[in-house]
C-alpha cells in the first residue's frame, strides 16, 4: 500500500504474517491483522498519542490492560473505547483524540494548583 491517504505500518515487533483486512484510522487507510487489539495496531502505525482528556491533554496508553482508560479511542462512532480491550475489525473507524466535553468546550479547571 502507498499513497498519502495511508497509514503504513513501522512498528511491528515481528513481520506480520498476514495483512488480513483494511480499517480506517482517523480518515486513512491502514493493514490490519486478524485478532490484534487497536492499540497494537496503533502502536504499529506508530501513533503514540492516542487520547485527550477533558481538559484537551494530549495522553497515551499506559496500562495495557483495560485499567486506565488512558487509551480511549472513538470506534465507529462509538466514543470511549479502550484501544487496549478492543479487537479490530474489518472496515472498522478508529479515531484518536476524541472527547466530546473537551471539544464542546466543557471542562472544569482544577481548583487545585
Ligand atoms: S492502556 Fe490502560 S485501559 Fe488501555
Amino acid at each position: 500500500m502507498t499513497g498519502t491517504n495511508i497509514i503504513c505500518r513501522v512498528n511491528d515487533i515481528e513481520p506480520v504474517p498476514a495483512i488480513a483486512f483494511i480499517v480506517t484510522v482517523d480518515g486513512k487507510q491502514a493493514q490490519a491483522c486478524a485478532g490484534e487489539t487497536v492499540l497494537n495496531l496503533l502502536f504499529a502505525l506508530d501513533i503514540r498519542s492516542i487520547s485527550t482528556t477533558n481538559r484537551g491533554l494530549k495522553g497515551g496508553a499506559y496500562c495495557g490492560m483495560g485499567i486506565c482508560f488512558f487509551c480511549t479511542v472513538c470506534i465507529d462512532g462509538i466514543r470511549n473505547q479502550r484501544a487496549c480491550q478492543s479487537i479490530v475489525r474489518e472496515g472498522m473507524n478508529i479515531q484518536t483524540h476524541c472527547n466530546q466535553f473537551y471539544e464542546a468546550g466543557i471542562h472544569h479547571e482544577c481548583a487545585i494548583r
